[in-house]
This record gives structure tokens, C-alpha cells and sequence, in this order.
């Protein structure tokens, strides 16, 4: 193994830069290997300047930085990218390109550090015959195969912080406040930052909601002198036999984007238990900033993991964190099935137990 690429795709996520700097120390220092960054996701293969050398002085200072260095593309599907021909917006096949160019580059091991879309694209070039490793990475901590992804505990982190901070003022003004928190199809963040910050009601999409079981509850807490609450939504949360709330609809290449549900929520909770109520949507706040202590950790070791594998011709696999020790496993097994939160599962049964309401019932 002589020359390695490595590239970030999808929505970015804290750790990327730490996964990077692992990467690029581990590939030079022990394995004496020419390293390159391609930028915006794969799109780098396809413009000049757009692969770039990586040394030690590249990535140094940058372990506690969020953002990636080598920026992403959310929509760079190299097998269904949206291109201009004769001032007409077109959707093409360029993984042919993609394909002589990584050959051009001569790079023997080619890292795609991503989400699900990433890592499926990582999983299709591997079977054209190209040398890719995944690394698996989303604040969602939607990846299958993998106990966490880097970025999750960071989103965890500043959705928490967030849920202290409404508590002061929801107290305060005997508000209910409600979190509109990331979590498309997985409730991972809701859940972890509801239980951390000690949330009265969280709903995810894993357990649709009714809205006489969330009323209950508020109206429950106000009956015991408790005239505020504080409800975590997840963005990709509905109601039972209803549907998801999204702020754009989706096409061939973008991904519907989700967004709505908490304001709905404070809508029929205001409505219905007469109180007032207020929505803050935390956004993309939870992509942005410095990774965690676990998340530098976890990303460090991924990095390094995904060069050794490399070494070891593992292709086609995914470097995983399972029982607590960083392993591989093929890209098809981990994309087989998504992660989802185990509604049967310690964590949910823990919120139950606090009379946390999740919506059911
Ligand atoms: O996949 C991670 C995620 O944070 C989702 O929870 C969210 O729906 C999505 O990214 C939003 O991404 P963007 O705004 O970059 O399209």
C-alpha cells in the first residue's frame, strides 16, 4: 500500500477532522504511505485541484475542530449526480469517472467516511472493484453494525445543554417548552438528550405518538403543581396513523427535508391543556462545533482502524465499534439493516420507569 485517499460525504458531523488526522498520522508514520484528501466528497475526483496531499503539517491543530477540512457534499452521488447539459438540469451516472480517476491517482485504498448514503456508495464502488473502506460517521447514530458512530455524543451533548437551558425558563414563566431535535428516522439524539436532561415527554419515530397521551402527561404535571414541562421532538416523530412533517418536499437527488413536528406539538399541547407553550428547533447547532472527549476517541480510533484494515486488504468493510472494541465488518452486512432505538430495548424501558412519556399509551 503506497498511496491512500480519504474522503468526507454527506452532512458533516464533529470528529470528522479527528478521523483524518488519525488517518493521515497512522498511514505515514507506520505504514510510510503518500496520503490524499479529496474535497467535497467524491466531487474532488472530478475537478482539477480537487485531490489533494495530506502530511502531518495538514492536519495538525485540527482534532478538536468540527467541519471536516476537505468539506462534503450532501448530494454528490457519483452514480446519480445532478449536472447541467444545454441549460437543462440532468441526472447522470459518473461513476465511470470516478472510477478512472481514482485509478488515475493510483490510490490503493480509497477511505469514504459517511452516513448511510456515503457508506452505500462506498459499498457499490467496492463492487465496480475499487479498494474502499467505510467509516462510519452521523450524529444520528443511525448506522448499523456499529454500537456509535463519532458525532453522536457530541449532538447529545449540545441538545442536553439545550434542554437546561429551557428548564430555567420554562420554570420561570410556567411554560411548556418544547426541543425540536435532529433524528430523521432514528430517536436516538431525543432519547439520550431527554433522559440526560431529564425531559418530561420524548417522542421519536420509533414509537408514534397520540396527542391524549402527551396531554395526559403535561396536565398530569400541572395537577401535582408542576406548572412546566419540557418535551424533546424528534424532527422525523409522528403521530399514530399520521405522518412525518417536512418544511421541503424531496426529488431524485435531495432527501425530503423533515421539520415542523415540535411547533405541531406546542400547537395542540397549547390548545388542549391551555397552557403557553414555546418551540425551539436546534437544528444544524448540533452538527457544528467541537467533538466530545468520546467522540475525539472514537474517531481517533476509527481512523487509524480504517488505514490498518486497508493494510490488510479488507475491502469492502466497515471499521465498527462493537462491545466496546473497534472491529470490521462488510459494508453489506452493516447497510443490511439500519440502526433504529430498541423500543423493547434498557433505554426506553429506563424512561418508562421515570414516567417519561413517549407518546404511547
Ligand atoms: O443525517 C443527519 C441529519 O442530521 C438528519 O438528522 C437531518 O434530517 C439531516 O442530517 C439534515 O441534513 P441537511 O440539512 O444537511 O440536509
Amino acid at each position: 500500500m503506497k498511496r491512500i485517499g480519504i474522503s468526507t460525504g454527506g452532512g458533516d458531523a464533529p470528529g470528522l477532522n479527528a478521523v483524518i488526522r488519525a488517518a493521515v498520522k497512522t498511514a505515514i508514520h507506520h505504514y510510510n504511505c503518500e496520503v490524499f484528501g479529496i474535497r467535497d466528497g467524491l466531487d474532488g475526483l472530478l475537478f482539477p485541484g480537487g485531490v489533494i496531499p495530506l502530511d502531518f503539517s495538514s492536519v495538525r491543530g485540527i482534532l478538536p475542530r468540527g467541519g471536516t477540512i476537505l468539506g462534503t457534499a450532501s448530494r454528490a452521488n457519483p452514480f446519480a449526480r445532478k449536472v447541467e447539459r444545454d441549460g437543462k438540469v440532468v441526472i447522470e451516472d459518473v461513476s465511470d469517472q470516478v472510477y478512472e480517476s481514482i485509478r488515475a491517482h493510483n490510490l490503493d485504498a480509497l477511505l469514504l467516511i459517511g452516513g448511510d448514503g456515503t457508506l452505500n456508495i462506498a459499498r457499490k464502488l467496492y463492487d465496480l472493484g475499487l479498494p474502499v473502506i467505510g467509516v462510519p460517521k452521523t450524529i444520528d447514530n443511525d448506522v448499523g453494525g456499529t454500537e456509535y458512530t463519532f458525532g453522536f455524543d457530541t449532538a447529545v451533548g449540545t441538545a442536553m445543554e439545550a434542554i437546561d437551558r429551557l428548564h430555567t425558563t420554562a420554570e420561570s414563566h410556567h411554560r411548556v417548552m418544547v426541543l425540536e431535535v435532529m433524528g430523521r428516522d432514528a430517536g436516538f439524539i431525543a432519547l439520550h438528550a431527554g433522559l440526560a436532561g431529564g425531559a418530561d415527554v420524548i417522542l421519536i419515530p420509533e414509537i408514534p405518538f397520540t396527542r391524549s397521551a402527551v396531554c395526559r402527561k403535561v396536565t398530569e404535571r400541572i395537577r401535582n403543581q408542576a406548572f412546566f414541562s419540557i418535551i424533546v421532538v424528534a424532527e422525523g416523530a409522528h403521530e399514530a396513523g399520521g405522518e412525518k412533517i417536512y418544511t421541503r418536499s424531496g426529488d431524485e437527488i435531495a432527501q425530503a427535508r423533515l421539520g415542523g413536528m415540535g411547533a405541531y406539538v406546542a400547537d395542540f399541547v397549547a390548545q388542549s391543556c391551555q397552557v403557553e407553550t414555546r418551540v425551539t428547533v436546534l437544528g444544524h447547532l448540533q452538527r457544528g462545533g467541537s467533538p466530545s472527549a468520546f467522540d475525539r476517541v472514537l474517531a481517533t480510533r476509527f481512523g487509524a482502524a480504517a488505514v490498518r484494515a486497508a493494510a490488510e486488504g479488507k475491502f469492502g468493510h466497515m471499521v465498527t465499534l462493537q462491545c466496546g472494541r473497534i472491529t470490521t465488518v462488510p459494508l453489506a452486512e452493516a447497510l443490511a439493516v439500519p440502526k433504529r432505538v430498541d423500543v423493547y430495548g434498557d433505554a426506553i424501558q429506563t424512561a418508562r420507569d421515570l414516567t417519561i412519556c413517549l407518546g404511547d399509551g
